[in-house]
């Protein structure tokens, strides 16, 4: 086979995509109830969005950025993700002067250039929720409260929530400082990423994908002990208004994330069934990034579904949807017949009945025998099949054949439609 997919990049088939649409229904549903709108946003957008609003210093900007130069000069990036985009758009659009809260929703794909493996692509689909304008942490709490009824909506019993806060610009360089003084002695047994990252940015060395650098970091100073008392009764806030709801959580102090634009609450949602890329979702604050953006000081918190992750855990069961196959086949037999066909299939079609026709054309291609066709129905796997012969149509009947029943009669060609209509029950 000469044309491939572009490694880590996958198709979504037929079979698949009904369960992503199962998903997207179910997102929308609570979404809205939670009272999110959806904004979409584009897919590029120009590279210094990304490398101010990520961080300069982070694997995605670093490594990961599918970037070119467009045929203006312009350096552009397919997106790595979704927040910076909704907070340039927020911005641009000036939304924070119509409503004090603004909550809005995202679904479509990103695109890192990661190394390939199970759970791991290069274009993935993300559904993302932002609320700007409210600094309080029940609305953190909120945002995990949605996340969590989707996925036990989804029948989802095995996730973890894990949670997290980074402190603020007043407490996080206490930490950086406990985290550096631990990490300068055992420099030589971490890998060469983390070691360039060690003065610009060493939060990065916790959110490390290497195996040994997180065995020589397991007992580093952790965010606990280095919160600001702001930043901590913050925490205790959410968990607070978390336990009013009942959901389960696990307090993660080395949870780091791999986005440099957190503030406070962090937190991930894990499921061990996907085994090494287990987080089926990831969010947290992000208080300075509007205004890092060139808006106003608001503050901010989302969260991104990685949704191949998602659709991989979710069991159909009861609920599956089979792929839609048409109801009516109608079979042909000569130019008359042909004509009458296609008019009768764009007649069914308008009434709300999906069907499929012998479509060759005497003229074009030689008419298959009335048996091939009848089997072609079968294949379909219709309900019923029409059969018009140049004889029908003269007489003004078709034969309608019950494909369960095996049962055939004799209609009259005016009033077929009506009789679909009524056995099919539209
Ligand atoms: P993230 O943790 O980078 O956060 O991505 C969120 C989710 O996207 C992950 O938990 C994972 O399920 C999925 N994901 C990420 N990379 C891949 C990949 N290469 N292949 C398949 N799935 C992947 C963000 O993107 C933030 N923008 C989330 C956020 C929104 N924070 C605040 N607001």
């Amino acid at each position: 086979m000469k044309y491939r997919a572009i490694k880590g990049v996958k198709d979504i088939l037929p079979g698949e995509t009904e369960k992503w649409y199962f998903i997207e229904r179910h997102v929308r549903d609570i979404f809205e109830t939670f009272g999110f709108s959806e904004i979409k946003i584009p897919i590029i957008e120009k590279t210094p969005l990304f490398v101010r609003g990520i961080g300069e210093t982070t694997d995605i900007v670093e490594k990961e950025m599918y970037s070119f130069e467009d045929k203006g000069g312009d350096s552009i990036t397919l997106r790595p993700e979704g927040t910076a985009s909704v907070v340039r758009a927020y911005i641009e659009h000036g939304l924070y002067n119509s409503h004090p809260l603004t909550k809005l929703w995202y679904i479509g794909p990103m695109f890192r250039h990661e190394r390939p493996q199970a759970g791991r692509y290069r274009q993935f689909y993300q559904i993302g929720a932002e609320v700007f304008g409210e600094e309080s942490p029940s609305i953190d709490a909120d945002i995990i409260v949605m996340l969590m009824e989707l996925f036990k909506r989804l029948g989802l019993n095995e996730t973890e929530l894990q949670l997290n806060s980074l402190g603020c610009e007043r407490c996080r360089p206490l930490f950086r400082e406990r985290l550096l003084d631990f990490i300068k002695n055992r420099l030589p047994m971490l890998c060469e990423d983390c070691n360039r990252r060690f003065e610009s940015n060493p939060l990065r060395v916790l959110d490390c994908k290497s195996k040994n650098c997180s065995e020589v970091i397991r007992d580093s100073p952790s965010m606990d002990g280095s919160r600001c008392e702001g930043c901590q009764r913050h925490l205790d806030g959410v968990i607070e208004y978390l336990l009013i709801t009942g959901i389960k959580y696990r307090l993660n102090p080395r949870l780091a994330r791999g986005l440099d634009y957190y503030t406070r609450t962090t937190f991930e949602v894990t499921d061990k069934r996907l085994g090494a890329q287990d987080a089926i979702a990831g969010g947290g604050r992000y208080d300075s990034l509007v205004e890092d953006l060139g808006g106003p000081q608001i503050p901010a918190i989302g969260f991104a579904i990685g949704m191949e992750r998602l659709a991989s855990l979710i069991d159909m069961g009861d609920n599956l949807i089979p792929p839609s196959s048409p109801k009516v086949y109608i079979a042909a037999m000569g130019e008359e017949a042909n004509r009458k066909a296609f008019d009768l299939l764009y007649q069914i079609r308008l009434r709300g009945i999906s069907g499929e026709m012998n479509y060759s054309d005497q003229r074009f291609v030689p008419n298959k025998s009335l048996k091939s066709q009848l089997r072609k129905g079968d294949q379909y796997g219709v309900s019923y099949t029409l059969i018009i012969g140049d004889n029908e149509i003269k007489s003004g009947k078709v034969i309608l054949r019950d494909m369960k029943r095996a049962e055939q009669e004799e209609i009259d060609i005016q009033d077929i439609v009506e009789v679909l209509v009524k056995r099919i029950g539209r």
